[in-house]
Protein backbone atom coordinates (compact mmCIF):
# COMPACT_ATOMS: atom_id res chain seq x y z
CA UNK A 1 0.00 0.00 0.00
CA UNK A 2 1.37 3.07 -1.26
CA UNK A 3 1.85 5.85 1.23
CA UNK A 4 1.80 8.52 -0.96
CA UNK A 5 -1.23 11.63 -0.79
CA UNK A 6 -3.90 10.33 -3.28
CA UNK A 7 -4.94 13.27 -5.74
CA UNK A 8 -7.56 13.00 -7.81
CA UNK A 9 -6.78 15.58 -11.31
CA UNK A 10 -9.66 17.33 -12.98
CA UNK A 11 -8.93 19.01 -16.62
CA UNK A 12 -10.86 21.47 -17.51
CA UNK A 13 -9.97 21.21 -21.04
CA UNK A 14 -11.97 18.47 -23.08
CA UNK A 15 -9.30 19.23 -26.06
CA UNK A 16 -7.37 16.12 -26.70
CA UNK A 17 -4.18 17.60 -27.27
CA UNK A 18 -4.61 20.52 -24.33
CA UNK A 19 -2.11 22.64 -22.27
CA UNK A 20 -4.00 21.91 -18.76
CA UNK A 21 -3.34 18.13 -19.34
CA UNK A 22 0.21 18.76 -20.27
CA UNK A 23 0.29 20.81 -16.90
CA UNK A 24 -1.14 17.56 -15.29
CA UNK A 25 1.33 15.47 -16.96
CA UNK A 26 4.18 17.73 -15.27
CA UNK A 27 2.63 17.83 -12.00
CA UNK A 28 3.02 13.79 -12.07
CA UNK A 29 6.00 13.99 -12.67
CA UNK A 30 7.24 17.02 -10.29
CA UNK A 31 5.30 15.39 -7.09
CA UNK A 32 6.11 11.75 -7.64
CA UNK A 33 7.74 11.17 -4.96
CA UNK A 34 4.96 12.50 -2.49
CA UNK A 35 1.67 12.36 -4.78
CA UNK A 36 -0.44 9.38 -6.18
CA UNK A 37 -1.99 11.56 -9.83
CA UNK A 38 -4.97 9.84 -10.95
CA UNK A 39 -6.22 11.62 -13.93
CA UNK A 40 -10.17 11.58 -13.58
CA UNK A 41 -11.68 10.79 -17.02
CA UNK A 42 -15.21 11.47 -16.29
CA UNK A 43 -15.84 15.15 -16.87
CA UNK A 44 -18.15 14.43 -20.46
CA UNK A 45 -20.20 11.65 -18.92
CA UNK A 46 -21.41 13.66 -16.44
CA UNK A 47 -25.45 14.27 -17.24
CA UNK A 48 -25.87 18.15 -17.39
CA UNK A 49 -26.48 18.94 -13.68
CA UNK A 50 -30.00 18.40 -12.34
CA UNK A 51 -31.37 19.13 -8.76
CA UNK A 52 -34.86 16.91 -9.18
CA UNK A 53 -31.90 13.95 -10.26
CA UNK A 54 -30.29 14.48 -7.48
CA UNK A 55 -32.94 14.32 -4.29
CA UNK A 56 -31.20 11.58 -2.78
CA UNK A 57 -27.25 10.28 -2.50
CA UNK A 58 -28.39 7.20 -4.12
CA UNK A 59 -30.88 7.60 -6.74
CA UNK A 60 -28.00 10.43 -8.70
CA UNK A 61 -27.56 9.12 -11.79
CA UNK A 62 -24.70 6.66 -11.39
CA UNK A 63 -21.67 8.65 -13.59
CA UNK A 64 -21.98 11.71 -10.57
CA UNK A 65 -22.12 8.74 -7.97
CA UNK A 66 -18.74 7.28 -9.68
CA UNK A 67 -17.54 10.90 -9.53
CA UNK A 68 -18.56 11.47 -5.83
CA UNK A 69 -16.72 7.93 -4.67
CA UNK A 70 -13.36 9.12 -6.75
CA UNK A 71 -13.30 12.37 -4.70
CA UNK A 72 -14.26 10.97 -1.34
CA UNK A 73 -11.29 7.99 -1.77
CA UNK A 74 -9.00 11.62 -2.80
CA UNK A 75 -7.06 13.07 -0.11
CA UNK A 76 -6.90 15.70 -2.51
CA UNK A 77 -8.00 17.02 -5.51
CA UNK A 78 -5.60 19.73 -8.14
CA UNK A 79 -7.95 21.18 -11.25
CA UNK A 80 -6.57 22.71 -14.32
CA UNK A 81 -8.41 24.50 -16.26
CA UNK A 82 -9.03 26.69 -19.41
CA UNK A 83 -10.58 30.31 -19.60
CA UNK A 84 -13.24 30.51 -22.18
CA UNK A 85 -14.94 33.80 -23.26
CA UNK A 86 -13.79 35.48 -19.73
CA UNK A 87 -15.66 32.21 -18.06
CA UNK A 88 -15.29 28.67 -16.37
CA UNK A 89 -15.70 26.03 -18.86
CA UNK A 90 -18.96 24.81 -18.72
CA UNK A 91 -18.07 21.01 -18.42
CA UNK A 92 -16.24 21.72 -15.58
CA UNK A 93 -19.05 23.80 -13.81
CA UNK A 94 -21.29 21.19 -14.55
CA UNK A 95 -18.96 18.84 -12.74
CA UNK A 96 -18.67 20.85 -9.54
CA UNK A 97 -22.46 22.00 -9.27
CA UNK A 98 -22.88 18.11 -8.93
CA UNK A 99 -21.21 18.44 -5.48
CA UNK A 100 -22.14 20.75 -4.37
CA UNK A 101 -25.28 19.46 -2.27
CA UNK A 102 -22.87 16.34 -1.57
CA UNK A 103 -21.05 18.66 -0.12
CA UNK A 104 -17.54 16.33 -1.67
CA UNK A 105 -15.78 19.55 -1.53
CA UNK A 106 -16.40 20.55 1.98
CA UNK A 107 -12.65 20.17 3.75
CA UNK A 108 -10.96 18.71 0.71
CA UNK A 109 -7.25 20.04 0.14
CA UNK A 110 -7.52 21.51 -3.83
CA UNK A 111 -4.91 23.11 -5.50
CA UNK A 112 -6.43 25.38 -8.84
CA UNK A 113 -4.00 26.24 -11.77
CA UNK A 114 -6.21 28.23 -14.14
CA UNK A 115 -4.65 28.21 -17.59
CA UNK A 116 -5.04 29.65 -21.01
CA UNK A 117 -4.05 32.62 -23.41
CA UNK A 118 -5.04 34.82 -19.86
CA UNK A 119 -7.23 33.27 -17.23
CA UNK A 120 -7.85 35.70 -14.40
CA UNK A 121 -11.32 36.01 -14.84
CA UNK A 122 -12.23 31.93 -14.78
CA UNK A 123 -10.06 31.70 -12.26
CA UNK A 124 -11.83 34.16 -10.31
CA UNK A 125 -14.91 32.39 -10.71
CA UNK A 126 -13.59 29.37 -9.93
CA UNK A 127 -11.49 29.70 -6.96
CA UNK A 128 -15.49 31.51 -5.26
CA UNK A 129 -17.07 28.53 -6.17
CA UNK A 130 -14.59 26.23 -4.90
CA UNK A 131 -14.08 28.21 -1.70
CA UNK A 132 -18.24 29.02 -1.31
CA UNK A 133 -18.28 24.86 -1.16
CA UNK A 134 -15.36 24.69 1.51
CA UNK A 135 -12.58 23.76 -0.25
CA UNK A 136 -9.55 24.09 1.55
CA UNK A 137 -7.26 26.65 -0.56
CA UNK A 138 -3.56 27.18 0.51
CA UNK A 139 -2.24 30.60 -0.39
CA UNK A 140 -0.23 29.41 -2.84
CA UNK A 141 -1.55 26.53 -4.20
CA UNK A 142 -3.77 28.68 -6.57
CA UNK A 143 -1.98 29.94 -9.72
CA UNK A 144 -2.84 31.66 -12.66
CA UNK A 145 -0.50 30.35 -16.00
CA UNK A 146 -1.26 32.89 -18.96
CA UNK A 147 0.28 32.36 -22.22
CA UNK A 148 0.78 28.73 -20.95
CA UNK A 149 1.31 27.20 -24.73
CA UNK A 150 4.62 28.80 -24.47
CA UNK A 151 5.42 28.04 -20.90
CA UNK A 152 4.75 23.67 -20.59
CA UNK A 153 5.34 21.62 -23.79
CA UNK A 154 3.63 18.49 -25.19
CA UNK A 155 5.96 16.42 -23.07
CA UNK A 156 4.90 17.65 -19.99
CA UNK A 157 7.69 19.58 -19.20
CA UNK A 158 7.23 23.01 -17.63
CA UNK A 159 9.65 25.21 -19.76
CA UNK A 160 8.75 28.36 -18.04
CA UNK A 161 11.32 28.96 -14.93
CA UNK A 162 9.04 31.39 -13.03
CA UNK A 163 6.38 28.83 -13.81
CA UNK A 164 7.98 26.06 -12.42
CA UNK A 165 8.85 28.03 -9.36
CA UNK A 166 4.95 28.72 -8.17
CA UNK A 167 3.89 24.74 -9.65
CA UNK A 168 6.77 23.70 -7.12
CA UNK A 169 5.21 25.86 -4.39
CA UNK A 170 1.93 24.85 -5.31
CA UNK A 171 2.77 21.37 -4.86
CA UNK A 172 4.34 21.91 -1.61
CA UNK A 173 1.67 23.48 -0.04
CA UNK A 174 -0.80 21.39 -1.01
CA UNK A 175 0.65 18.61 0.53
CA UNK A 176 0.94 20.77 3.65
CA UNK A 177 -2.57 21.70 3.88
CA UNK A 178 -3.28 17.94 3.52
CA UNK A 179 -0.77 17.29 6.21
CA UNK A 180 -2.67 20.00 8.03
CA UNK A 181 0.78 21.89 8.85
CA UNK A 182 -0.07 25.53 9.29
CA UNK A 183 -0.64 26.94 6.02
CA UNK A 184 -2.37 30.40 5.40
CA UNK A 185 -5.57 29.16 3.82
CA UNK A 186 -7.88 32.08 1.14
CA UNK A 187 -10.91 32.77 3.00
CA UNK A 188 -14.17 31.92 2.02
CA UNK A 189 -16.16 34.79 0.18
CA UNK A 190 -19.24 36.36 0.99
CA UNK A 191 -22.15 35.27 -0.88
CA UNK A 192 -23.26 38.52 -1.24
C1 LIG B 1 -14.05 29.32 -27.56
C2 LIG B 1 -12.77 29.74 -26.86
C3 LIG B 1 -12.79 30.81 -26.02
C4 LIG B 1 -11.64 31.18 -25.33
N1 LIG B 1 -11.69 32.22 -24.47
C5 LIG B 1 -10.62 32.51 -23.73
C6 LIG B 1 -10.68 33.52 -22.72
O1 LIG B 1 -11.69 34.15 -22.49
N2 LIG B 1 -9.58 33.75 -21.98
C7 LIG B 1 -8.41 33.04 -22.18
O2 LIG B 1 -7.45 33.26 -21.46
N3 LIG B 1 -8.32 32.10 -23.14
C8 LIG B 1 -9.39 31.82 -23.91
N4 LIG B 1 -9.32 30.84 -24.86
C9 LIG B 1 -8.04 30.21 -25.11
C10 LIG B 1 -7.84 28.99 -24.26
O3 LIG B 1 -7.89 29.28 -22.89
C11 LIG B 1 -6.52 28.38 -24.59
O4 LIG B 1 -6.56 27.93 -25.92
C12 LIG B 1 -6.13 27.25 -23.68
O5 LIG B 1 -4.84 26.83 -23.99
C13 LIG B 1 -7.04 26.08 -23.82
O6 LIG B 1 -6.67 25.13 -22.85
P1 LIG B 1 -6.23 23.68 -23.28
O7 LIG B 1 -4.98 23.82 -24.14
O8 LIG B 1 -5.94 22.97 -22.00
O9 LIG B 1 -7.36 23.08 -24.05
C14 LIG B 1 -10.45 30.47 -25.56
C15 LIG B 1 -10.44 29.38 -26.43
C16 LIG B 1 -11.59 29.01 -27.08
C17 LIG B 1 -11.57 27.81 -27.97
Amino acid sequence: MSNKIKVLAICGSTREVSSNHHLIKAITTLSADIFDVQLWDGLTGLPHFNPDLDMLPESAPEPVQQFREQLTRADAVLICSPEYAIGVPGTLKNAIDWTVSSMHFSRKPVALITAGTSGFKAHQSLLGTLLIIESKIGEHAQIVVPGVKRKVNDQGVITDPETETQVRKLIATLAAVVAEEEVVLLPAPSLF
